[in-house]
């Protein structure tokens, strides 16, 4: 079965195209298109023109690298949320014209249950994980129980990637900042104190972004104030992690969303992970990041699971939560 993926939560336009052969996930294509901003946050309208600006180009592209005809696709995906407004409509309303016009079903998915079946699906030994999802937007630990995938912690203000981000651009980084600020920290020698802000299995970035820009503009070392974030931030995201694998007493970790493409991140994860006996996983990068391909094949997943959605279901949820998309296609 070939599907075609369209995923437009926020800042990326994506389309990917993957086949599924017996439960063997191939990427044929997965191409992105970020919006990148002038200045300041993204504006939402503005990314979602920018995604109507550019998904027929994606798309032709997208069929010409997988060598796909139209005619051949099977299903049609689309990230349903949680996302922003005017981008999740942009992306369901061009599936929704595509999945009309070759007369193929349609199915929305949830983005951030996304994240952890691409994991599963191009890993074969990861089977059972605990997802560190840390995005610019999200930051979540996610794992299966009891028919659903739960959300064990969470940040309770502004995502891990959305934090770098902040701090980047207060010191004129470029969008996105997360790749910078790693650089940045790996020639960073002292460390400085910032608040470190675990609630229960939650955690909070806020605070230490205030006190990071406090050193700033004190003119700290800005490699030793990113080095500092960086050790702060990510070991609190490994605690939380580790609860989490301790309590639903899972043997696998896997990471997702752009962060995780940070060394410091995925050497922090795994040293837990080798310690308590579990194995570590992580995508390839263009899967970590928003994508289509992920997209595609959660729509896979669900449509081979009986999962069908009418053009009237298949409204936008900017607020889709993990926990309630019912898992139809895991025993
Ligand atoms: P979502 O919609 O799922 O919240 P997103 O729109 O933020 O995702 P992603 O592509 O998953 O998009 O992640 C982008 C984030 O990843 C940005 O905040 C960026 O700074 C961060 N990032 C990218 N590379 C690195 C890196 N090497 N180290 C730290 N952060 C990184
Ligand atoms: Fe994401």
């Amino acid at each position: 079965m070939i599907c075609l993926g369209i995923e437009g939560t926020a800042h990326s336009i994506g389309i990917g195209i993957i086949d599924d052969q017996q439960g063997t996930c191939t990427i044929r294509s997965n191409l992105i298109k970020i919006y990148r901003p002038e200045k300041g946050g993204i504006h939402p309208r503005e990314a979602a023109n920018h995604h109507a600006l550019h998904l027929a180009d994606i798309l032709k592209a997208s069929l010409q690298q997988a060598k796909v005809r139209s005619s051949e696709i099977d299903l049609i995906a689309f990230s349903r949320g949680p996302g922003l407004g005017p981008c999740l409509r942009t992306a369901a309303t061009a599936a929704r014209a595509l999945s009309l016009s070759l007369e193929k079903p349609l199915i929305g998915v949830n983005h951030c249950v996304a994240h952890l079946e691409i994991g599963r699906g191009t890993i074969p030994e990861c089977t059972d994980p605990v997802l560190l999802y840390t995005s610019g937007a999200n930051t979540q630990v996610i794992a299966f129980a009891e028919g659903r995938y739960r959300v064990f912690g969470e940040t309770l203000d502004i995502g891990i990637g959305n934090c770098l981000d902040k701090f980047g651009r207060s010191q004129d980084m470029e969008f996105p900042c997360g790749p910078k600020i790693e650089q940045l920290a790996r020639q960073g020698t002292q460390y400085f104190d910032l608040p470190y802000s675990i609630k229960g299995m939650d955690v909070a970035f806020s605070g230490l972004l205030t006190a990071a820009e406090h050193y700033a503009r004190q003119k700290r070392r800005i490699e030793d104030i990113c080095y500092s974030i960086q050790e702060t931030a990510f070991a609190a995201l490994t605690e939380v992690t580790e609860r989490a694998m301790a309590h639903t007493e899972k043997h696998e970790v896997l990471l997702g969303g752009g962060v995780a493409s940070n060394a410091r991140l995925q050497g922090m994860v795994e040293t837990m992970a080798t310690e308590r006996g579990a194995r570590f996983f992580v995508p390839a990068k263009n899967l970590c990041v928003d994508n289509g391909a992920m997209i595609a094949w959660l729509g896979v997943l669900m449509h081979k699971s009986g999962v069908r959605m009418s053009i009237k279901e298949s409204i936008i949820d900017q607020r889709f939560r993990t926990d309630m998309v019912e898992v139809t296609w895991r025993d």
